[in-house]
């Protein structure tokens, strides 16, 4: 059976009392839920201890939304894996739409960073997803392939047996377009068999997320496709009761 994950991205929200609002609230949920689902917030980085700190015991998995390429040295800003490892980060986004478009990063630097995040035993959470003229032109396979034999490529199986990929169409990212359940279906699929390409047991053992504008409307049919083995929710895990709900409709 693979693991069931629901992973929210707060990206560049939240404050010391937000999180002890969400805290509050969801505490003993997480601590109910993580027999079936393993709960990951990803909240930026200055908070994650606090948040850290407030979940303790309860099973929720600590995730950071970016790491740097490098190991550590002159890098005016960054924040290296052994330093999220220092501070009990188990799971990393790697390859965010976000960055790969504000800032910038390419297939190669998803790779050094998987690099350093699989040096520190942090789990990467590798993002993977097609424009909306990609898909358009028909070229979202191609995309998304490509994305993903970046990093297959780079590494042994043994070294990627812990990875996770999250299917985010960048045309669902906070637009409140979902992509429907028979093509996340489709594309979690191909994502399954580009993995197989490389290792059978790696594809079967893989965790596949679909992300993009997950809501508490959505969630139950799109986790319950064969593929889909979880979710990475930005807007609505800023919301604690959405969010539950959310990570409740994964049965
Ligand atoms: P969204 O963001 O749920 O707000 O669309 C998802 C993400 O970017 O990870």
């Amino acid at each position: 059976m693979r693991q069931k994950i629901i992973a929210g991205n707060w990206k560049m929200n939240g404050s010391q009392s937000f999180i002890d609002d969400f805290s509050s609230q969801l505490q003993p949920e997480i601590e109910k839920l993580s027999e079936r689902v393993k709960v990951v917030l990803a909240p930026p980085a200055v908070y994650l201890q606090q948040l850290g700190d407030a979940f303790s015991g309860s099973g929720l998995g600590l995730g950071a939304q970016n790491v740097a390429q490098d190991d550590k040295g002159a890098f005016t800003g960054e924040i290296s894996a052994a330093m999220l490892s220092d501070i009990g980060v188990e799971y990393c986004l790697v390859g965010h739409s976000e960055r790969r478009t504000l800032y910038s990063e390419t297939d190669q630097m998803v790779v050094a960073k998987v690099a350093q995040l699989i040096e520190k035993k942090i789990i990467p959470v590798l993002c993977v997803g097609e424009t909306l003229a990609e898909r358009d032109a028909d070229q979202a396979e191609l995309v998304v392939r490509a994305q993903l034999e970046a990093v297959l490529s780079a590494f042994s199986d043994v070294e990627l047996a812990s990875m996770v990929i999250a299917y985010e169409p960048v045309w669902a990212i906070g637009t409140g377009k979902t992509a429907t359940p028979e093509i996340a279906q489709a594309m979690h699929a191909f994502i399954r068999s580009v993995v197989a390409d490389k290792s059978a047991s790696l594809a079967e053992r893989c965790a596949i997320l679909y992300g993009g504008s997950v809501s508490v409307a959505t969630a139950a049919e799109l986790f319950g496709q064969l593929d889909i083995d979880g979710g990475l929710v930005g807007g609505a895990s800023l919301k604690a009761d959405d969010f539950k709900k959310i990570c409740e409709s994964m049965d």
